[in-house]
């Protein structure tokens, strides 16, 4: 959601550094930017209403320079997007300036408070609160302002705060919502993303919640809220600068989508043992006992992740034969669950900071569950809170719609019901066979994103269309959700998702000459089935778009379109069948003209409810 990008340098125009830094966390959603920067002893401040290139074009018309700043891209939740709510927001004295992710849920009584003693507010955000906050207990020392204003606070938050009175010096904090402070050679930097800081470093220090740095020109010092100085680990950023560039690609969702043949790959390297048909997922050694008696395993997640999710509890039922429950993270953790001690969790997400899920995690262990988390950003919140886990390595997903990260989970998931089917009940004969099969994924995605053009022009033949319905069984009901959540959020079609079967209880009133169905249908356990639900489809004059297996000649008689897909083993086709409904929604999406990569509405990680 909001961005967070600060800088202090001895002698260098930190500008060009706050507004770089935004447009790498630009991808996170956001409809307001603004940066503030301490300049001769006093604070100069530019924001606006829209995006960053407007924000970059204030600043070329009103410059500003400075050695010390805050940057922020911010996703309105108290006060509608305009200049005036974005941050950073200041204080009343006009010397204190801050950048604030997460929401203060006191803010209101705060607020009447400050205005008792007459302070005067010009926004309707709770950040300018904390600014005014900050001011009241300021006496020349920020970070002393800062710890005891938060003190005051409840609520989450990450902050990035600058002093015009001391001019070198940054301070920021979190609870609940990511920092990191990067080491830079002559400047030090936090920021809520990484992203924004790869150009400058590849050194950081993960604050954890409570904690706060105070950085200036010759360092920065970590401390907790309570001011008792921690040591923190530095930790070197590994992933490749190019994935912030599309090197290329019109849009970072197709560059993603195209890097599945590798990012499967990574997913799973070093992980698969294809003599003993098994897999290591080292993350989990010390809770592979844990796993192989647990009674049951809860799967939590939201969006895209709560459909690998599905998938996952199919592939653990099938292959280890372990009761699974999958749930959407935000109903767990508000209803009042049943949790045994020998159930394990396993939490699911590509940011590791999605707040419903983080809460549903904590949820579980605090009701004694083992929580084990599948996470794609490395020291996220997640990851750090885990008991244990994996990282799925997909690298940094800039789209908002999820691709890589999907299939990369799917892989992740297919390893660990092997690992634990292996201590089962599969054999080491099957074992090697599904190992196998895993090995032979990429170059089938590979195949697959060959068709890229002929997914293309059926996209065209499909763009108008205000709604679509998409069909599958067994293993390809969750990807037929998935598909529906491709094109609803990018193109802004409505489209639903349905297992093929219950269509005839509902959704078949809806069927006539103006709704294309896609039917997931593959050569499966399900497909006579499946070729019953088309047939119902064409005979209501239904158009259908088929995903189906290489060489099958039946569907092809009956759908108006047909995207192939090559064999594998049942458990591993939704990652190759999910990949034409990913470029289907996003060629639909570039025909109708649409923002592909940050859509309306949405952002990148939910980390507010
Ligand atoms: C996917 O395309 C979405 N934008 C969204 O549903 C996403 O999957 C969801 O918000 C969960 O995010 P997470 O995986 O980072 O937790």
């Amino acid at each position: 959601m909001c961005g967070i990008i600060g800088c202090v340098s001895r002698d260098r125009d930190v500008v060009p550094v706050l507004l770089e830094g935004l447009k790498r966390v630009e991808y996170r959603g956001y409809d307001s930017a603004g940066i503030a920067v301490v300049e001769g002893g006093s604070l100069g401040v530019r924001r606006v209403k829209g995006k960053i290139d407007g924000l970059s074009a204030l600043v070329e018309r009103h410059p500003l320079a400075g050695p010390t700043g805050i940057g922020h891209t911010r996703w309105a939740t108290h006060g509608e997007p305009s200049e005036r709510n974005a941050h950073p927001q200041i204080d009343g004295s006009g010397r204190i300036a801050l950048a604030h992710n997460g929401i203060v849920e006191n803010y209101r009584a705060l607020r009447r408070n400050l205005e008792a003693k007459g302070h005067v507010f010009t926004s309707e955000t709770d950040t300018e609160v904390l600014a005014h906050l900050v001011q009241e207990n300021y006496e020349g020392n920020l970070e002393a302002a800062v710890r005891a204003a938060l003190a005051l606070v409840r609520g989450a938050y990450g902050i990035a705060v600058v002093c015009a009175d001391e001019p070198g010096k940054l301070v920021g904090a979190r609870n609940g919502s990511p920092l990191v402070v990067g080491i830079g050679s002559d400047s030090y930097f936090v920021a809520s993303d990484v992203a924004a800081l790869v150009r400058h470093t590849r050194d950081v220090v993960y604050l954890d919640d409570l904690e706060m740095v105070v950085a200036t020109p010759d360092g920065f010092s970590t401390t907790t809220l309570e001011n008792e100085l921690i040591t923190k680990d530095v930790e070197t950023i590994t992933w490749n600068i190019d994935t912030i560039e599309k090197n290329g690609f019109p849009h970072f969702m197709l560059k993603e989508i195209f890097e599945q043949e590798r990012t499967v790959q990574d997913a799973v390297r070093g992980r698969l043992i294809e003599a003993a048909g098994d897999a290591i997922l080292g993350g989990l050694r010390e809770h592979r006992r844990a796993l192989e008696k647990a009674e049951r395993i809860i799967l939590l997640a939201c969006g895209t992740s709560w459909h690998s999710a599905l998938i996952g509890e199919y592939m653990i039922e099938d292959l280890a034969r372990v009761s699974v429950e999958v749930e959407y993270a935000s109903e767990f953790r508000y209803r009042n669950p049943v949790l045994d001690p020998d159930d394990i969790a396993i939490v699911i997400s590509q940011s590791g900071e999605t707040i419903d899920t983080l809460a549903a995690m904590s949820e579980a262990q605090r009701r004694g569950a083992i929580a084990l988390g599948i996470v794609n950003v490395v020291g996220s919140t997640i990851a750090r809170q885990s008991d244990g886990g994996v990282y799925t390595h997909a690298g940094l997903e800039i789209g908002v719609a999820s691709t890589k990260a999907f299939t990369s989970q799917l892989m992740v998931l297919a390893a660990k019901a092997l690992m634990v089917g292996r201590s089962r009940n599969i054999s080491v004969t099957k074992g090697r066979r599904i190992v196998k099969a895993m090995q032979q994924i990429p170059s089938q995605i590979g195949e697959i994103l060959g068709r890229d053009e002929s997914i293309r022009d059926i996209a065209a033949r499909y763009a108008q269309h205000s709604n679509f319905l998409y069909l599958g069984r067994g293993y390809n009901f969750p990807v037929a959700l998935e598909g529906a959540l491709k094109l609803k959020e990018i193109s802004y079609i409505h489209a639903e998702g349905y297992p093929a079967a219950e269509m005839k209880h509902g959704p078949i009133a809806l069927i006539d000459e103006h709704m294309p169905v896609v039917v997931i249908a593959p050569q499966d356990a399900f497909y006579e089935k499946i070729l019953s639900n088309m047939q119902e489809v064409k005979a209501r004059g239904g158009r259908i778009i088929a995903i189906t297996s290489e060489g099958d000649d039946q569907v092809e008689k009956m759908a108006d379109e047909v995207i192939e897909i090559p064999r594998t083993l049942p458990h591993l086709t939704p990652i190759l069948s999910v990949i034409p409904l990913q470029l289907l929604a996003y060629h639909i999406a570039v025909e109708r003209g649409c923002h592909v990569d940050q859509p309306r509405n949405l952002a990148k990680s939910v980390t507010v409810e």
